[in-house]
């Protein structure tokens, strides 16, 4: 993530040069103070236009307002967002549209906050409050009375959470011994997980589609996204997505999206760009040489491995017979994260930076299909308060699963996770909790942070890095990064 750091003059831009680690205290200078008074225009002017007749598009760079200043879309199709699209009409039978959980205000996912306020506005009924994966459970519930709906979508409501329930596979080499989960969904053949809706933008620079991966493996019938195979198989992962997700959280029957319904949604989702563009400290982080905001990401190069430290072996390792094949995993960079670095798989430790996970540049997801367990649904990392990096777990369901003998019989090698990742689509123990690392643009858009929503801010999740990787940064280090990441 190196290339960032060419950002600093945007975040320079409101500030006297030495003062970003005071940002905090600043009163904004009359430039941003102008500045947000622009914004404000352009937002009454969105929702002007959208109370009286049906708003049907949105311009390209409309600014949405957010805690840390205001992010934009940039589409390459049309000059805007259209919403009569596929993607923001109802498909299935329960009302939901993909934009119930993807919404342009919020950086094409979701924010916890957003979602309460829907909650209020609509008693529970807005079509994202529905029992197949809005509740914490789908089963002894009662949502005929709001005080119910406030009960059983608590989840939803607090942490942005929907309910991802998969089943455990029939080859898995591990057995699951126990699901204890609070809500009643304590199954375990088919194991209930709670994640975040993943932002629907940026997605040309995906190495693989769904936290655990999913919909580019062969458990979904899609492909493994390969140096050789890019786009093509992000292309046709992205349609074979927009169907499951039809069928799953919007209950369709499996008609919508037809064939030219699929290929209008990757369109439309491969031409979207988002990024901050603003900053309430600040002020515009696309001028005077700043290359924030979504324009810089459209030209921004890209293929599958394009920063990580073995990406000039990546077309001889993927040759027939070469050391890659669909569905593995590369040697030693795949290991299970440990406190104070990257451990087994030859690699005792590695010594590291955010940007050697968070690899692509200017987007800091994975470069490569590189699921990693870092730890935020280990339960045993869970401490008492956020401030000493622990991770709120306490309202996730908990996962135990042992590996099996050569005989089918679980040992005493057992594992204990919140979420089992990628375990769950290959059927390996040794990948619980593998999770990949999502692209970290349009972040203020979009808390609370994590697969689990278990970091409330983006302070929380750098807390928890301090703790689990034994990093030691002083509290100005700590809001740089804090501003950093909310301008991205
Ligand atoms: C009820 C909320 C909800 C609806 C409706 C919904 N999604 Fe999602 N979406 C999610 C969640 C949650 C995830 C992450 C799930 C996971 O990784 O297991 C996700 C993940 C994705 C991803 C993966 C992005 C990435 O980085 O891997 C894409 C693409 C996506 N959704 C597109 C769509 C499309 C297209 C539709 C409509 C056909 C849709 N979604 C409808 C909640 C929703
Ligand atoms: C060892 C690899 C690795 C390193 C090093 C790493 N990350 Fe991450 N990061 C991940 C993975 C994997 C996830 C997804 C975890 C999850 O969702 O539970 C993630 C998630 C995140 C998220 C949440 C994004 C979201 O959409 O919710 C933020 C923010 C983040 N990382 C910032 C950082 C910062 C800042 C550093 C350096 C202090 C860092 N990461 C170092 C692998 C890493």
């Amino acid at each position: 993530m190196g290339t960032f750091s060419d950002r600093k003059s945007g975040f320079r831009r409101c500030l006297p040069q030495d003062s970003i680690n005071r940002y905090k205290s600043m009163r904004p200078s009359k430039r941003c103070i102008v500045s947000v008074a622009f914004l404000a225009v352009a937002m009454l002017m969105v929702v002007t236009e959208g109370s009286g007749q049906q708003f049907t598009f949105i311009p390209n760079k409309v600014p949405f307002l957010n805690p840390g200043g205001a992010s934009e879309t940039y589409s390459t199709n049309g000059g805007g967002i259209d919403l009569t699209g596929p993607f923001f009409q109802s498909m299935g039978t329960n009302g939901r549209s993909c934009a119930t959980c993807h919404q342009p205000s919020d950086a094409m996912s979701v924010s916890a906050a957003h979602i309460e306020e829907r909650f209020f506005l609509t008693r529970g009924k807005d079509p994202i409050f529905r029992t197949v994966d809005g509740s914490n459970c789908n089963h002894s519930i009662d949502v005929s009375t709001e005080e119910g709906r406030f009960a059983a979508y608590s989840l939803l409501r607090k942490r942005g959470l929907i309910r991802i329930a998969i089943a455990v596979p029939a080859n898995a080499d591990y057995r699951v011994v126990n699901v204890s989960n609070q809500y009643g969904c304590n199954e375990s053949e088919i194991i209930s997980m709670y994640r975040r809706p993943l932002p629907s933008t940026n997605l040309r620079f995906l190495s693989a589609v769904m936290f655990d991966g999913r919909e580019s493996s062969p458990a979904t019938g899609t492909t493994k996204i390969l140096y050789s195979n890019y786009p093509t198989a992000l292309l046709s992962d992205l349609a074979h997505q927009s169907v499951d997700a039809t069928t799953g959280h919007a209950q369709g029957d499996g008609t919508r999206p037809t064939p030219a319904e699929q290929q209008q949604i990757v369109n439309f989702e491969m031409g979207l760009f988002t990024a901050q563009s603003f900053g309430w400290s600040t002020g515009s982080l696309e001028s005077r040489g700043a290359t924030g905001g979504p324009m810089p990401l459209v030209t921004q190069p890209f293929f599958i491995g394009v920063n990580s430290s073995v990406n000039f072996l990546l077309p001889l390792l993927e040759q027939p017979g070469g050391l890659v094949s669909p569905g593995d995993d590369v040697a030693g960079i795949n290991d299970d994260v440990a406190a104070g670095g990257l451990v087994a798989g030859g690699i005792s430790s590695l010594q590291g930076t955010c940007g050697t996970c968070h690899d692509t540049p200017n987007v800091g997801n994975h470069s490569f299909p590189t699921p990693l367990n870092i730890g935020t649904g280990d339960p045993s990392e869970t401490a008492p308060s956020a401030s000493l990096g622990g991770l709120d777990l306490s309202y996730l369901p908990r996962i135990t699963v042992c590996k099996n003998d050569s005989s089918g019989l679980p040992t005493s090698n057992c594992k204990t996770t919140t979420d089992l990742g990628q375990a769950l689509i290959d059927g390996k123990f040794d990948h619980v909790g593998k999770i990949k690392g999502p692209i970290l643009r349009g972040l203020s858009a979009r808390a609370p942070y994590f697969h689990n929503g278990s970091a409330q801010t983006l302070l929380d999740a750098i807390r928890f890095y301090e703790k689990r990787f034994g990093l030691v940064l002083t509290p100005h280090e700590e809001s740089d990064l804090v501003a950093f990441l909310s301008s991205l």
